[in-house]
């Protein structure tokens, strides 16, 4: 089994991401730590936390960052509707929502684990560029950091921009900086991850778990042809059943300023930083492999 940690701000496909984290036993979630981003923080705890009880599942929930570290914040409800999860009734609100303790409850949590375990941001990095920061100590104890986010290519938020590095590039800029083994799961691979109308289908009839995806698929404002995008399931698809990826090496730079703000610059020539690399990039996917991967781990939830 794998031990990780999600920090994350569901968001639809975030939410996605959580319940196969949560269902598949080959995968231990140590914790939940929630970042402004597709909605504001206090909704993306919210979201976790009835994640967490729709499951029944025994994770704690961490409240972190308000605010990326330097830009103004700007949400993404259009996409995500106002609550961040809509379309299902979760039942009644949670109460006790905690308030900044992320980037310490991330510490000592990775901190307590004897081994090295598994980072997967899903939302901006700023909860993790604190913790780098911080608590440099932690870094040997991060066997690598699968994030969601950036792109070689196009972007979604603006041409060179994808919206989680968009939202907070000083943070992304810090985890790329820091050293740590990262994985990036971009664009690049989860605008080719569509879950097409079939699955979708499929996935409605499949039981308590593939009803409430379905409902909160359906008010998914990222359509495309040939389906929706589950970007940030790919984090979890990457962990379970690697040999779907094509992965390259590549150093990549953030742009912290100007009009390409947020994007993830690959040396592709190599020349620039002399064939050092710092991320292992995914740059393609097996889209059909993705759909029939994803049926089967909702067959495998319960709620
Ligand atoms: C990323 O942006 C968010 O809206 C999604 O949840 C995903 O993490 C895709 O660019
Ligand atoms: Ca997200």
């Amino acid at each position: 089994t794998t031990k990780i940690i999600m920090d994350t701000d569901p968001g639809i496909d975030d939410a996605a991401a959580i319940a196969v984290a949560i269902n598949n036993p080959e995968i231990e979630l140590e914790l939940i730590s929630t970042v402004a981003g597709n909605v504001t923080v206090d909704k993306t705890t919210k979201n976790a936390m009835k994640l967490v009880k729709f499951f029944n599942a025994n994770v704690p929930v961490a409240g972190g960052a308000e605010q990326p570290l330097i830009k103004p914040f700007e949400d993404a409800a259009r996409v995500h509707g106002e609550s961040g999860m809509p379309g299902y009734d979760f039942g009644p609100e949670p109460t006790d929502i905690p308030v900044n303790n992320a980037v310490d409850t991330l510490y000592k949590t990775i901190m307590a684990n004897e081994e090295p375990i598994v980072l997967v941001p899903t939302g901006s990095y700023t909860n993790v560029a604190l913790l780098l920061k911080e608590h440099p100590d932690v870094k040997s104890k991060i066997e690598k950091v699968v994030a969601m986010g950036g792109s070689i290519g196009m972007g979604n938020m603006t041409s060179a921009a994808e919206f989680n590095v968009f939202t907070d590039p000083h943070a992304a800029e810090i985890l790329y900086k820091s050293g740590v083994p990262i994985v990036m799961v971009g664009l690049d691979v989860t605008m080719k991850a569509l879950l097409t109308q079939k699955t979708l289908d499929t996935i409605k009839t499949l039981g308590k778990p593939g009803e409430m995806l379905g409902a909160i698929f359906s008010h998914y404002y990222e359509g495309h042809e040939g389906g929706i995008p589950m970007h940030d399931v790919n984090t979890l698809a990457y962990l379970l059943k690697p040999e779907m990826y094509q992965t390259t090496p590549y150093w990549i730079d953030v742009v912290t300023e100007g009009p390409a703000i947020g994007e993830t610059v690959a040396d592709i020539r190599g020349a620039y930083h002399n064939e050092k690399t710092n991320a292992e990039v995914c740059v393609n996917i097996d889209a059909d492999a993705f759909n029939e991967w994803f049926i089967d781990e909702v067959k495998k939830m319960k709620a």
